[in-house]
């Protein structure tokens, strides 16, 4: 089984980037995380940031066939994009929707999700461990395929 982590703008600054709200660890701290539960449960992974929503689209287009599970932190294309939600769509690789802040717990426009709707489940508000438990949630969703 192979899991695709997208990860949209922004995110490269993590550590740096408003770490009251996302806290000090780096995207590449995250990766190594995922890495090292995925493989324990014996799942591969690929790590991949872009700041282009049509970069995202294109990943997401090309997991057909390559991956099981993808699992999207669209960051803040998560409330603005409908060209991401119509790639999940299209597709119908199954997408899990991640964040590191609880969005409900912050401003209103950040209480809409476009990509909701089209995803399994979304993981929210756990830090950095929303993507370890991403991997969990993923192993899950495969097998109830
Ligand atoms: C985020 C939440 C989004 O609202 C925001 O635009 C981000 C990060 C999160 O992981 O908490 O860039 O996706």
């Amino acid at each position: 089984m192979k899991i695709l982590f997208l990860n949209g703008p922004n995110l490269n600054l993590l550590g740096q980037r408003e770490p009251a709200v996302y806290g000090h660890t780096t995207l590449a701290d995250i990766e190594a995380m995922v890495r090292e539960r995925s493989t324990k449960l014996g799942v591969g992974i690929e790590f991949r940031q872009s700041n282009l929503e049509g970069e995202l689209v294109n990943w997401i287009q090309d997991a057909k066939g390559k991956f099981e599970v993808i699992v999207i932190n669209a960051a803040g294309y998560t409330h603005t994009s409908v060209v991401l939600r119509d790639a999940i769509v299209a597709v119908g690789v199954p997408t899990i929707e991640i964040h590191i802040s609880n969005v409900h717990a912050r401003e209103e426009f950040r209480h809409v999700s476009l990509i909701a709707p089209v995803c399994r489940g979304q993981i929210v508000g756990f830090g950095a461990n929303s993507y370890v438990l991403a991997v969990e949630a993923a192993v899950i969703v495969n097998g109830s395929k």
